[in-house]
């Protein structure tokens, strides 16, 4: 018998060309038309304010959409953890950040491994740190050699996460750094995630404020002891716009616009920022209807529900709860209610673990209602924790 990913795939892959309506459900499904205007307008928008673009694949975690994302001029992508970077490197990406910290010898082995092999693909690896102990660990992963990767200190600026906790810790970090041949000191890490969902603009504006006030201060600090940070580096889907005008970072690393979840939705609209479309969905049907509630037949194993219950797509429903398989729903309106078998599409609340929930999303053209199924992309780095 087949493995369930091998035999999944075959199931989809007979879907290609066909209508959108024989998409078996639960199915992640990407339209993939309101995704590609998503990634021109951030394309178009990081080119005219003069800043790099290199999204989040924490979130898709797909090689085929890194490609496109870089060839709309990204000038690479970032990823969270070592596997992820190594699952993406195998599949033909050859530009990649790694925004967070690694700490253990045996992991930096196969981050040093991936920058040399990267380099000689004619590509780069970069990675965050935020302590003397991880920079000491990854000199030594790389043991010899010039210029091997490009490293990033990483300043907290308000989400009270990773990264040095003030400004003057920066240049310790820095120097150690530049102490290191192997290692090239980058630039910094400046990325506040609360402030991506925080509600209304002038919290988001705010927030922003600490944020470059705390780069100035590091870049000051730093470039007052002879060394420099060449690239200030952060932003995400919900502030993106604050970062490009600010006048110290230079690239972005926004994620969740190609997408847009229900929870991103919930922001209030940033008139300097342009606004994207939903263009992922769990395509789902309904399963049982009773009086004043319909269940659909996707449930916690199809959508993540940490940043909020999913939102259906035009319609007037809204969830009310969710488990394992299933997801309730009533109505909003005096409308009736769904049929049973009737399709609905469900808006995840947040894409990043959705998405890691598949091994495949399928990729749609012509609208969710008329269109039909022309690709599958891969989710090659799912479950690439380590
Ligand atoms: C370090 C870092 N940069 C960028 C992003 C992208 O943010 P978003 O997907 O909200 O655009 C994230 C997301 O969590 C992140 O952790």
């Amino acid at each position: 018998m087949k493995s369930a990913p091998e035999h999944l795939h075959a199931r989809l892959h007979s879907l290609i060309g066909q209508s959108v309506a024989t998409i078996d459900t639960p199915a992640l499904v990407v339209d993939l038309d309101a995704m590609e205007r998503n990634l021109q307008k951030m394309a178009d928008y990081a080119k005219a304010h003069g800043v790099k673009l290199r999204p989040h694949a924490k979130m898709h975690k797909s090689a085929a959409l890194s490609l496109r994302q870089m060839q709309a001029g990204a000038v690479g992508m970032c990823v969270q953890k070592t596997s992820e970077a190594e699952a993406l490197a195998a599949a033909g990406v050859h530009n990649l950040y790694i925004s967070n910290e690694v700490i253990a010898p045996p992991k930096l082995q196969r981050v040093a491994a991936l920058a040399r092999n990267l380099q000689a693909r004619g590509g780069r690896l970069a990675i965050a740190v935020d302590s003397l102990l991880g920079i000491e660990h990854l000199a030594q992963a790389m043991d010899s050699g010039a210029n091997l990767i490009d490293v990033f200190v990483e300043l907290d600026v308000g989400q009270k996460r990773c990264g040095v906790a003030e400004p003057a810790d920066v240049l310790p970090l820095a120097q150690a750094i530049a102490s290191h041949p192997s290692l090239r000191l980058a630039g910094l890490q400046a990325y506040n995630g609360r402030a991506q969902h925080l509600r209304t603009v002038a919290e988001r504006r705010a927030a922003l404020d600490e944020v470059i006030a705390r780069v100035q201060e590091a870049r000051r600090i730093v470039e007052a002891a002879g060394l420099s940070l060449p690239l200030v580096t952060g932003a995400g889907s919900g502030t993106f716009g604050l970062e490009a005008s600010s006048g110290v970072f230079g690239e972005l690393q926004a994620g969740s616009y190609l997408f847009m979840d229900a929870d991103y939705a919930r922001n209030e609209a940033d008139p300097a920022q342009p606004a994207f479309e939903h263009a992922l969905f769990v395509k789902s049907q309904v399963m049982s209807v009773s009086p004043g509630h319909v269940v659909v037949d996707a449930g916690h194993k199809s959508h993540a529900i940490e940043s909020g219950l999913p939102r259906v797509h035009g319609e007037a429903l809204e969830a009310t709860g969710c488990s394992d398989e299933h997801t309730t729903l009533r109505a909003t309106s005096s409308a009736p209610l769904p049929t049973l078998g009737a399709t609905l599409w469900l808006i995840p609340g947040h894409c990043d673990p959705t998405v890691n929930l598949h091994d495949w999303i399928v990729g749609v053209r012509g609208g969710l209602q008329a269109g039909s199924v022309t690709e599958l992309i891969r989710v090659d780095a799912r479950g690439c924790l380590d």
